[in-house]
């Protein structure tokens, strides 16, 4: 008979499901993209309920349910920032108090509600642990590095570890208030972006600036170590006792208040982004370094809000020994379903683990029949094509400047889109990064695209020789190749996605076709939702 295990992450950001039958991931979902919250942070029902679904059994047929964090330990953490922080925490504190009273402390009720008549454990991994099982545990790799690295769990905001086969030690960490992630939301905040939200538009607004704010942050903001360890100096910072997060010793370091949201950017916006980037990038490289040095390892997996920091990824595979890396593409808390999940069966019930992730098409799928109902019922025409001839005609219509909405099997699991629910255009043309931007995404000039690329052309158009399956490398677009302007970044950088024929065969026969008509095997690839939808 088979196993099953049910994994969840909720009550903070990202809530998700995901299921394992016999140590193989059957589906995972965010609840955002079926309850169409963006970020939504409650109980993941409906992920759950698509999960099962998908798993074709009852909740009483799971044999465990696990919870990613011990909110328990959070719980603690919180209690005492405030008591040392008091009386400045007091707001804060009487926000943030009522709904830990009625759900957050509750967990396993609330499990057991959602879940009946399941009356089997319901098992606990810390954070960390949950963010690397779910990168390790599906990585390619039977021994590899893991580092872990986010806002923050219950008290660490970065893990250093190694796994070997079933077993995961995180021998190091770093704890709160000490955090690469908050400092990052720190500055997404002060440039008037959201918190836990937008901070990829600090990383992409970063190449237009010059990081000339670095050697001061490090000199006084960030302490860092030899060992990738670092303290912040916490005068500047009001996010472990207030309800922003800066203060105004922060303003008075960079001169100015707070970027009010909406407002227009200058050099100086510009210049604080590429500042703060560096210091990720410096600090990611400094960890991965002594992660090498301690394990004498090359393989690293890597999870955590951070790791979907594309920019630092790339630099640490260029820059330091660790030869493979396999980012968890739901590197952020989403994914922490998919490890506890895998901590349970693997690490614990010590269940061999099956082959490594190809692909991140973990969510729901659409019959043709369901797709040709919705449309009718919209007044929508349609036509169905046969393959070839689908492929042919989409190619031909991106090759002549045509927009085209990618809507093909499942959904992808994390953040970014992979070419089954994804928006196609044209990259040689430079005014489609404005087009798409302004008349199709509603969203800021500034923000470049992706190109998704045939894996087996990608080392000659990017500097890259690795794949990048999940979007999350950035590589220079080369010399000979500056053809594709709209997925070009000012500093001819590109956050590419390698498409390979064995996971994607639809989509890899497409960017083929397009090939055929131009020349150039790639394609702009971005996700459907427009501005602050999930
Ligand atoms: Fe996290």
């Amino acid at each position: 008979m088979s196993e099953y295990v049910l994994g969840l992450s909720c009550f903070y950001h990202d809530s998700a499901a995901a299921l394992l039958r016999d140590g193989k991931v059957v589906a995972a979902c965010q609840e955002e993209r079926l309850s169409r919250k963006k970020h939504d942070a409650g109980f993941p029902s409906r992920a759950v309920k698509y999960v099962l679904r998908e798993g074709g059994i009852s909740p009483e047929q799971l044999d465990a349910v696990g919870f990613y964090d011990k909110p328990l330990l959070k719980f603690e953490r919180m209690l005492s920032t405030y008591i040392a922080t008091f009386p400045r925490s007091f707001g804060s504190f009487r926000k943030a108090m009522p709904v830990w009273m009625k759900e957050k402390l509750w967990v396993p009720s609330l499990i057991r509600r959602e879940l009946r008549p399941y009356k089997g454990p319901i098992l606990f991994a810390e954070h960390h642990m949950s963010h690397a099982a779910s990168c390790f545990l599906v990585s390619p790799f039977e021994e590899s590095a893991i580092l872990t690295v986010d806002g923050v769990g219950e008290w660490a905001t970065a893990s250093f570890g190694v796994g070997k086969g079933t077993d995961i030690t995180l021998f190091k960490e770093i704890r709160f208030p000490h955090s690469l992630g908050l400092l990052y939301s720190a500055f997404t905040y002060y440039l008037g972006f959201k918190v836990n939200s937008a901070e990829y538009k600090v990383m992409g607004l970063a190449p237009y600036g010059k990081p000339v704010h670095f050697d001061r942050i490090m000199s006084e903001m960030v302490h860092l170590n030899e060992d990738g360890s670092f303290k912040l100096d916490m005068k500047y910072f009001s996010y472990d006792y207030g309800l922003t997060m800066t203060n105004g010793l922060f303003s008075e370091f960079f001169g100015g208040p707070p970027r009010k949201p909406e407002t227009w950017m200058t050099a100086r916006e510009f210049d604080i982004a590429a500042s703060v980037q560096k210091v990720c990038e410096e600090v990611v490289l400094r960890m991965v370094r002594y992660i090498h040095k301690e394990t004498g390892l090359t393989n690293l997996s890597m999870a955590g809000g951070v790791a979907l920091n594309c920019v630092a990824n790339g630099r640490v595979i260029r820059e330091t020994p660790m030869k493979n890396l396999f980012v968890q593409p739901a590197a952020g808390d989403a994914g922490g379903a998919v490890g506890v999940a895998h901590y349970i069966y693997n690490t614990l019930h010590k269940r061999p683990r099956t082959e490594g992730w190809t692909h991140a098409y973990l969510g729901p799928e659409y019959e043709d029949d369901e797709i040709a109902g919705y449309l009718d019922s919209r007044g929508i025409p349609h036509q169905a094509l046969p393959r070839a001839e689908l492929l042919r005609t989409t190619a031909r219509l991106i090759s002549e400047g045509n927009v085209i909405g990618w809507f093909q099997g499942r959904m992808e699991f994390g953040p970014r889109a992979l070419g089954g629910r994804s928006i196609l255009a044209d990259p040689r043309d430079a005014k489609m990064r404005d087009t798409l931007n302004m008349k199709i995404k509603f969203r800021e000039g500034f923000r470049p695209f992706a190109p998704s690329v045939l894996a087996d052309k990608a080392s000659e158009w990017f500097d890259i020789d690795c794949d990048s399956p999940y979007m999350l490398l950035v590589a220079q677009v080369r010399e000979g190749k500056r053809t594709i302007p709209a997925v070009t970044h000012v500093d001819n950088s590109a956050r590419l996605q390698t498409v390979t024929r064995d996971e994607s065969p639809l989509y890899y026969d497409l960017i083929t076709e397009f090939e055929k008509i131009t020349g150039v095997p790639i394609v702009i690839n971005t996700s459907f939702n427009v501005r602050g939808e999930p």
